[in-house]
């Protein structure tokens, strides 16, 4: 019998084959939500090094990570080393051990360290590995939930259009952003959609107030409507991202809590990307006062140094779903509560607290709103958006109109052969996106590390970059 070894030096388990790492990324990487034209004619970046708000791509290019990855490098690039001990150390205490009718220290110490810094009676963490399996989890713990206090009718979710809540067929089925759901449907049913809290498009003439009663009033008139035995849970987050930076109007999150409570409908806040100070505390749904019955969780907690999410919820939930026939919350995955990835999170926990990094968005926040407000001069600058480190530009070519109504260049066009080119010219990475309206969105979340003098370098580039793309494309 023949047994064929691959030799430890074979060059192609190392990835090492001959050609660039462009081209190998091209040729063998799927890469998440990338159009064809990355793999096929346009240049892919590779990013191989970072340090504090910067990353460094092959060329040594320097760019501003104006997004914070993806909503979620807390921390930044520079405190891999120390991140990396407490993970080191992890691996060599106890690499693996599950969560299954057992526990181990990193995960224990972890659920009660979020326990403390979640608001109110959020005292019971089930961990995932990534945001979607955490709406995934909550989607199933409220099902649970109100079957276990005898509602079994109570199946529904309520959401807000345009949000997205992941890519699972759970939490896709909560997305209220078309493009990301129809090809894949028909998905979970029984999920229904209300207006999300975008301002700049409402008549002129509404108030803040009548805009909040509208939006309770569309709410409560959906649950009455479904019936609200039947509905199981609202999911929203505390400041929608999709959409752009969409700050919730005054009183409008306590009046869903209200309704939730009148209906005996759970309130789910995806913390997702407001989690872990993005807004300048620890929890967006505390940033704004309002106290949800579980919150889910996921890329910041653990600076996104490696996979971790989870949920939160109220002792009473989990309680009630003990306490109920199947004597247990009905879910699991192999990998919640990682002993590595756990122990990744405390380590970053501790740096977050040591540097105050809510306080220093909290205190730098209000200087990021006022350099963004300079902008509004920019020819295509329409509204400016946000609280804290997660801030929004929507560009337009009619400020009157707030539409984007060249015909001569289309906002796509404007996006994809303007302003991306003049944003990697200049060394910035932030989310260019086109919302559900039509209008370019422009989207900030840098490292809550950043200091004044990192935003001042930060709006100073999208300055630049709005400048080059607003000439090449002729619309001074
Ligand atoms: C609000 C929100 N929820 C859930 C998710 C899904 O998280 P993941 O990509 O880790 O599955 C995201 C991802 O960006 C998100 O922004």
């Amino acid at each position: 019998m023949s047994v064929e070894t691959t030799p430890a030096t074979d060059p192609t388990t190392r990835g090492d084959r001959p050609g660039s790492l462009e081209e190998l990324a091209k040729r063998h990487l799927v890469m998440n939500f990338t159009p064809a034209g990355k793999y096929r004619t346009d240049a892919l970046p590779i990013f191989v090094r970072g340090e504090g708000c910067h990353v460094y791509d092959e060329s040594g290019k320097r760019y501003f990570d104006g997004l914070a990855g993806l909503f979620c490098t807390q921390l930044g690039y520079s405190h891999g080393a120390e991140i990396g001990e407490a993970v080191a150390e992890q691996m060599r205490a106890l690499p693996f051990q599950t969560t299954w009718s057992a526990a181990h220290p990193p995960a224990a110490r972890l659920a009660a360290a979020l326990a403390d810094l979640a608001p109110g009676d959020l005292n019971r963490v089930f961990f995932t590995s990534s945001g979607s399996e955490s709406n995934e989890a909550a989607i199933k713990l409220a099902r649970q939930y109100q079957i276990s206090r005898g509602e079994h009718s109570r199946r529904k979710f309520i959401a807000r259009r345009v949000a997205y809540h992941g890519t699972s067929f759970g939490a896709m089925s909560l997305n209220g952003m078309v493009q990301v759901r129809k090809m894949f449907e028909p998905l979970m049913s029984g999920v229904r959609h209300v207006s999300n809290t975008k301002r700049y498009r409402r008549p002129a003439q509404e108030t803040e107030a009548e805009f909040t009663a509208f939006l309770l009033a569309e709410l409560e008139s959906l649950i009455l409507q479904e019936g609200a035995d039947t509905v199981a849970a609202v999911i929203l987050e505390p400041l929608q991202n999709a959409g752009g930076s969409l700050t919730p109007p005054a009183g409008y999150l306590q009046g869903v809590r209200k309704l939730c409570d009148r209906h005996g409908v759970l309130l789910i806040a995806d913390e997702v990307i407001t989690g872990f100070g993005r807004l300048g505390s620890w929890f967006g749904s505390a940033h704004y006062g309002v106290q949800p019955d579980i919150i889910t969780f996921a890329k910041g907690i653990a600076s996104a140094y490696v996979p971790l999410g989870g949920l939160i919820a109220d002792d009473r939930i989990i309680e009630a779903v003990l306490d109920s026939p199947a004597g247990m919350y009905n879910h699991a995955l192999t990998y919640g509560g990682h002993p590595v990835a756990c122990a990744a999170a405390l380590a970053n926990l501790e740096i977050m607290r040591r540097l105050d990094v809510p306080g220093n968005v909290a205190a730098t926040g209000t200087t990021f709103a006022a350099e963004l407000e300079r902008l509004r001069q920019n020819p295509v600058v329409g509204d400016v958006r946000g609280e804290g480190y997660h801030r929004t530009l929507e560009l337009v070519t009619d400020k009157d109109a707030r539409s984007w109504t060249s015909e001569r260049l289309p906002a796509a066009e404007f996006v994809d052969q303007h302003l991306a080119p003049a944003a990697a010219e200049v060394g910035v990475l932030c989310r260019l996106a086109i919302d559900a309206e039509g209008n370019p969105l422009l989207q900030l979340s840098p490292p809550l590390v950043a200091d004044a003098d990192a935003i001042g370098e930060l709006v100073g580039l999208v300055e630049q970059a709005l400048n080059r793309a607003v000439t090449s494309g002729g619309l001074r």
